[in-house]
């Protein structure tokens, strides 16, 4: 009997994935770049189950059963073209080549066309959860043919994360919808990230809260509509104090957040498929700006750093009932900002399924991201709730499901106070205010949209359309500005 599974690049992720997968019963033939890596890996973890030591990509792929199957964990980009063009003159038709990396969805469908044109499957798939998740249970969001999945999908449904005995783990869509969805996951946790960011810094700047008591303030949301795994390890990083200074850790951290290009994906493709993902792109250039130290070491000594106005944190939040119903209202505001985001992810969602030819089952998607992942929280569930209606019949937005139209009605007031407190005092909220900018937005029944058109048609004769009569028209703005069907 050969082996079921080969994983090359044993680094921690494809090392833990491997170890998942033996620890479910399935032979695991194991290669990396280095031998001695794929020694110490067996050294350490070889009675955990069945492994298989492989020195060259052609020994794996000779120690396993047909069709074969190949995960691939590298470094996202040439690294993963590089082993696949190494793999094509080793394999047959049928067999199956697993990119478990977080590879760019555009890749993905190359790279898919390609290897399908020579008799093979293609499968890229969205794994999140980190070194943990990916031994224990992550969640995973496969891409490629169905067909594969039917080989596939059973072994990946088995090292899954487990959502109450579901596994979360399904099949997605073709070619690249797999990696497209697991980047949208990303977006959404940067997203996710800011707005908790953002909680922090208003109630740090405007009611003089330290990290160590904001930790309990997040514990305690996390027994809310809020609960979710990253507002449970904000408690953890902002109570955790410096062994050197003894300070605490936060304000000891170098404040320039790194990416490593998910969330700058999601925003370039939300700009591409038409879908205003305000939440995300803002929470990618709250990055950008973080990483400006230089430029805001100066600029913080220009226009002045603080809050503004006579005022301190103590007179305004500082103190008793003021700041019980602030930071309330902060909790209101980061839930309905969220809400924004997760609707603003899945419209764009929707978008990339018309745009790709995916049919993209938002429910499922939900239900993949309730365990395993960053992002898995309980408000999850109550979006496969939303997206329960058979097609045709779902929210054409997130936020038209009764229940989180009642949950923004609910928040509002204390969101725009928020916001407008930010804005008063001079704190960035760029999250908390642009996702309320788009909730304003759609809530309009007219958009300044109009006077854009208008200018466009004066200065470039783009034309607009009427909202009287069908048509395209145009001013004839340097003659006598008598309007024309163009
Ligand atoms: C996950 C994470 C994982 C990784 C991101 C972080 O779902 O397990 O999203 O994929 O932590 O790459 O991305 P940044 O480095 O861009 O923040």
């Amino acid at each position: 009997m050969g082996a079921d599974i080969g994983v090359t690049g044993l680094a921690v992720m494809g090392a833990n994935l491997a170890r998942n997968f033996a620890r479910n019963g399935y032979t695991v033939a194991l290669h990396n770049r280095s031998v001695a890596r794929t020694d110490a890996l067996i050294n350490s973890y070889g009675s955990e189950g069945e492994f298989v030591r492989a020195e060259t990509l052609q020994e794996l792929v000779e120690s396993l059963e047909r069709p074969r199957r190949v995960l691939i964990m590298v470094k996202a980009g040439a690294p993963v073209d590089a082993v696949i063009d190494d793999l094509i003159p080793l394999l047959d038709e049928g067999d199956i080549v697993i990119d478990a990396g977080n590879s760019f969805y555009e890749e993905t469908r190359r790279r898919e066309e390609a290897l399908r044109e020579k008799g093979l499957h293609f499968v890229g798939i969205g794994v999140s959860g980190g070194e943990e998740g990916a031994l224990w249970g992550p969640s995973i969001m496969p891409g490629g043919s169905q067909e594969s999945y039917e080989s596939l999908g059973p072994m990946l449904e088995s090292i899954a994360a487990d959502y109450h005995g579901e596994p979360c783990c399904a099949w997605v869509g073709t070619d690249g919808a797999g990696h497209y969805v697991k980047m949208v996951h990303n977006g959404i946790e940067y997203a996710d990230m800011q707005v908790i960011g953002e909680s922090y810094d208003l109630m740090r700047a405007l009611a003089g809260m330290e990290p160590a008591e904001q930790a309990g303030v997040f514990r305690e949301w996390n027994t809310t509509d809020l609960a979710s795994y990253l507002i449970e390890i904000t408690a953890e990083v902002l109570e955790q104090e410096d062994e050197l200074t003894g300070r605490p850790l936060v304000d000891v951290v170098v404040d320039s957040a790194g990416q490593k290009g998910t969330g700058r994906w999601t925003a370039i493709s939300g700009l591409e498929v038409g879908s205003p993902v305000t939440t995300i792109a803002e929470s990618v250039f709250a990055r950008s700006i973080s990483s400006q130290r230089e430029v805001r070491s100066v600029t913080s000594q220009i226009f002045g750093a603080g809050i503004t106005g006579a005022v301190s944190a103590e007179d305004l939040y500082g103190t008793g009932d003021a700041r019980q119903e602030f930071v309330e209202d902060i909790r209101k505001a980061l839930y309905a900002s969220k809400l924004v985001s997760y609707a603003q992810g899945f419209d764009m969602l929707t978008a990339a399924g018309r745009e790709y030819g995916w049919q993209l089952d938002m429910r499922t998607i939900a239900s993949l991201w309730r365990a395993g992942c960053i992002i898995r929280a309980d408000l999850l569930d109550t979006i496969m709730r939303a997206y329960d209606a058979p097609a045709g019949q779902q929210p054409v937005n997130l936020l038209l499901a009764p229940e989180f139209t009642e949950a923004i009605a609910e928040c509002l007031p204390a969101w725009r106070r928020v916001v407008a407190a930010a804005a008063t005092y001079g704190v960035p909220a760029p999250v908390f205010s642009s996702a309320l900018a788009y909730y304003d937005s759609l809530r309009a029944e007219r958009l300044p949209a109009a006077l854009t058109q208008g200018l466009r048609d004066y200065f470039g004769a783009h034309t607009y359309q009427r909202i009287d009569k069908p048509g395209t028209f145009h001013t004839r703005w340097s003659e006598d500005r008598s309007e024309t069907e163009a």
